[in-house]
């Protein structure tokens, strides 16, 4: 059982401490417009705004596990050639660290007594990305080296770049001015940006060709320029250009240098193109590397960096949680993959390529769920994006472009569930603020731009188009499919090539139908009449109440299959995830979704229903499987569900994002053991075996596989998934039980008996709230107090403070 780090909790970092982890394990840099990712021996690429069309920095595919393609310093010292980290040479070094941070990585590798660190970071605000670096030497004996630095540059627009060599191969362009290289490739003509590597120190050569300074035949392990200890100035034509620095240096005992590498993405803007013929107004360049030629500007904007992590984690803080993963999440990983998840929705990971998807509609409604808290304002832009490429029928397009904001038209439309989360995200958003003025907001439709559509109107049409389009049953049509992009009840693909999710109809017309939407469709409704009732609209909110009680009664008369909840009908209208079913006889979604919904409250049923779950889906240390048994052959009528192998993906395997509903759904139970085991047993901070599990530590992935597969435990694609933000909605609000609520924040945690207590800072609508809660009497759920600033107050939520107030102390005791 092998051990590739640990976390540092002061430092809000983790450390690896050997660089062939089990899987390269990511970071990001950057949370505006400029981002990195970046892994524990350097590796990846670097984009502005959108990694499809703005791709500063090349990264060669299909590139996971191998990850070769980074931001590299090459040491040359006597004939030794090494990296601090580790790749690409893979030099033996004597000493290795990467600390992931919040928005930074620092790698340090030390060989024969000279020490490489490397801290890479996208300072707030700016268009680039700073490589401070210090070379040490740690021994009594003069050491001369040379240092090289290496990006390999991409043409900005990254499937061209990566499929079109008959054009691509004769396009670069660089230029080279002091220290500092400009890939301008396709400047003359339509672009008016380029690319920046600059060096703040002198160097003592460069390279722009690829060719020159790796070599026609060699690799990135043993680049020629580096064996030979010298850059030949090289300027590419064409081909791959480069950007190499060579700074040689004489460090006397115990001394050491540090300067920095700048990359940068730079927009002319309306300054003149061009100095001359071919020469690029250099200005901006200029100027961005006097600023960062000061140390102190680079230790400057690596504080910011810091300090804005800060800033945006003190509005949830738990403190002396007795689960250590569980504090671990909640207080750093969780909130910085949130981060990740919100502004790059499923577009680029090791897994994700950048050039394929948009920002999906259900997926970013739910992504503001767990980030309202930190930048309610991105939140809000972010609901009315999405709300805009919905049709005024209440159809969604599937995903949207974020640089045009425009549906996207190959991933069409026709997945049904899309419309209901955006009562999710809007809910979550007012909760948070309080503001509902974001409902008024006009943003018009899809079909209709500039319509009066304002986003109520958007939760309407949403309600109104789930209630319309209803199948034989009376539950809602499934359409391409629901949340489960891989339940493709009317699409019946019988053709290798096809897409599974976009494929033409070939069934008989449209009349599967789902569970779990009718179960999305209670929760919703829910949310919306209280946002009514909010805004003291009880009218409204009686005639959503309505809604409910009719889809209720559907779901109670038609989904019960006698211990758990039905999936869905097929196209025959033949149940899905049914005992009467010879395989995926039960599934996790309609489970979670009708509990959450308040289904099976009355009658048993919900208890029932998580009892099937911890039953046939849960594993112990593994979490639940989707379904139960998996498919172990392919079926037309199901689509691409049945098409994983068994006990992978969406063919019953653990797929993290739905299992949050179900702790959730514990925490409903009251049951404080299962809830806390269920969370642990999916995450990543919690699992044990780095060699089994492989993926990085401190984030979650989507999938692990199940017990139903032959690699138990082993999960794949990470970073970017919804189980980001709704594992962090489990911990803060449901576990912790500090949630936010449309007349204030309600204190309802549920927790094992055997905790003793724990306290909580929220930031919330300009107060800060002091919460302790204590529990003396060994309960899971259920507030027996709450004193706020020392006066006792009735039920579990705390007043609105007087005006003025801005902290709280709470004391909670739990008991019945
Ligand atoms: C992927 C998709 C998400 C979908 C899930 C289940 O994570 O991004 O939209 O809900 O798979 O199929
Ligand atoms: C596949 C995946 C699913 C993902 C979808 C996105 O179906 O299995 O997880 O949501 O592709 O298009």
């Amino acid at each position: 059982m092998a051990n590739y780090g640990h976390f540092d909790d002061a430092q809000r970092e983790f450390v690896i401490t050997r660089p062939d982890t089990p899987l390269p394990w990511l970071n990001y840099l950057g949370q505006d417009e400029y981002f990195g990712m970046v892994t524990q021996t350097a590796g990846g690429y670097s984009f502005w705004k959108d990694a499809k069309l703005r791709r500063l920095t090349r990264y060669r595919y299909n590139n996971n596990p191998m990850d070769n393609d980074g931001r590299f310093l090459y040491v040359k010292q006597g004939k030794s050639v090494w990296n601090p980290g580790w790749k690409p040479t893979r030099t033996k070094l004597d000493a290795f660290e990467c600390r992931h941070g919040l928005g930074y990585t620092r790698i340090k590798g030390r060989k024969d007594g000279v020490e490489v660190e490397q801290l890479m970071f996208v300072p707030p605000q700016e268009n680039l990305e700073v490589w401070k670096v210090t070379v040490r030497n740690k021994t009594k004996k003069t050491q001369k080296l040379s240092l090289f630095s290496y990006v390999e540059f991409c043409f900005f627009e990254a499937l061209n770049d990566m499929t079109n060599y008959q054009r691509t191969y004769s396009i670069g362009e660089v230029e080279i001015e002091g220290n500092a290289i400009y890939h301008k490739t396709e400047y003359r003509e339509r672009r008016n940006h380029y690319t920046l590597f600059g060096c703040t120190r002198d160097i003592d050569g460069y390279d722009t060709s690829r060719d020159a300074f790796v070599g026609v035949h060699n690799s990135l392990g043993d680049p020629k320029a580096v064996l030979a200890g010298k850059c030949s100035n090289s300027r590419a034509y064409g081909w791959n250009p480069v950007g190499a620095h060579q700074v040689n240096l004489s460090l006397k005992p115990g001394a050491e240098e540090t300067f920095a590498f700048v990359l940068a993405y730079v927009e002319q803007g309306d300054l003149p193109k061009f100095d001359a013929p071919f020469v690029l107004n250099k200005t901006k360049g200029r100027e961005i590397l006097k600023r960062f030629s000061d140390l102190k500007a680079v230790d400057a904007a690596f504080a910011s960096v810091k300090q804005r992590w800060e800033d945006l984690l003190s509005i949830y803080q738990a403190a002396n949680v007795p689960s250590v993963p569980l504090a671990r999440m909640v207080n750093t990983w969780n909130q910085a993959q949130v981060m990740a998840t919100f502004n790059l929705s499923r577009s680029t990971s090791g897994y994700e390529t950048g050039i394929g998807r948009g920002m999906g509609y259900r997926d970013s409604n739910q992504d503001v769920l767990g980030f309202v808290h930190l930048l309610p304002d991105r939140a809000r832009q972010r609901i009315l994006d999405i709300a805009a490429t919905q049709l005024s029928d209440g159809t969604c397009y599937h995903q949207y472009q974020p640089l045009t904001k425009k549906g996207n038209a190959d991933a069409g439309s026709g997945f049904n569930d899309d419309p209901l989360w955006l009562i999710l995200s809007t809910c979550a958003y007012i909760r948070e603020t309080g503001d509902a003025t974001i409902l008024d907001a006009q943003i018009g439709c899809a079909d209709i731009p500039g319509s009066k559509h304002t986003l109520r109107d958007h939760l309407e049409i949403s309600v109104a188009y789930t209630r319309r389009n209803r199948g034989p049953h009376g539950l809602p049509l499934i359409g391409r499919a629901d949340w489960n992009d891989c339940l493709n009840l009317n699409c019946f693909s019988d053709q290798p090539n096809e897409s599974f999710q976009t494929t033409a109809n070939k069934g008989k017309g449209d009349v599967a139908e789902s569970v779990m939407i009718a179960g999305l469709f209670l929760y919703a409704a829910r949310d919306l009449a209280g946002l009514y009732r909010y805004l003291k609209q009880e009218d409204e909110a009686k005639r959503i109440d309505g809604y409910y009680a009719e889809m209720l009664e559907i779901v109670e008369s038609q989904a019960w299959d006698g211990a758990w909840y039905t999936r869905a009908f097929d196209a025959f209208s033949k149940p899905v995830g049914s005992k009467v079913c010879k395989e995926g006889k039960v599934y996790i979604e309609s489970q979670a979704w009708c509990v959450l919904g308040g289904a099976g409250q009355t009658n048993g049923r919900a208890k029932k229903a998580l009892q099937a779950v911890d039953k046939y889906l849960y594993r112990p240390g593994l979490g639940c499987a989707l379904q139960y048994p998996a498919y172990s052959e392919y079926h037309l009528e199901l689509g691409e569900v049945s098409s994983y192998p068994p006990g992978y993906k969406e063919n019953a395997g653990v797929f993290s994002h739905n299992n949050t509903w179900i702790h959730i759904g514990w925490t409903m139970m009251g049951e404080g053991e299962k809830a806390l085991e269920y969370y642990l047993s999916i995450c990543p901070a919690a699992k044990p075996d780095h060699d089994v599990y492989r993926s990085e530590p401190y984030v979650y992935a989507q999938m692990t596989a199940s017990h139903l597969s032959p690699t138990p435990g082993e999960a794949k694609n990470s970073w970017l998934t919804g189980t980001a933000a709704w594992s962090f909605v489990v911990a803060s609000q449901y576990l912790l039980g500090v949630r936010p609520d449309f007349n204030g924040l309600t204190i309802d945690p549920c927790v094992p008996k055997a905790w003793k207590g724990f306290s909580v800072t929220r930031k919330f609508r300009g107060v800060t709230y002091t919460i302790e809660v204590k529990n003396p009497k060994g309960r899971s759920k259920g507030v027996k107090s709450l004193v706020v600033d020392g006066v006792k107050v009735a039920g579990n939520t705390i007043p609105v403070p007087a005006a003025g107030t801005t902290a709280v102390k709470v004391e909670v005791t739990l008991g019945a």
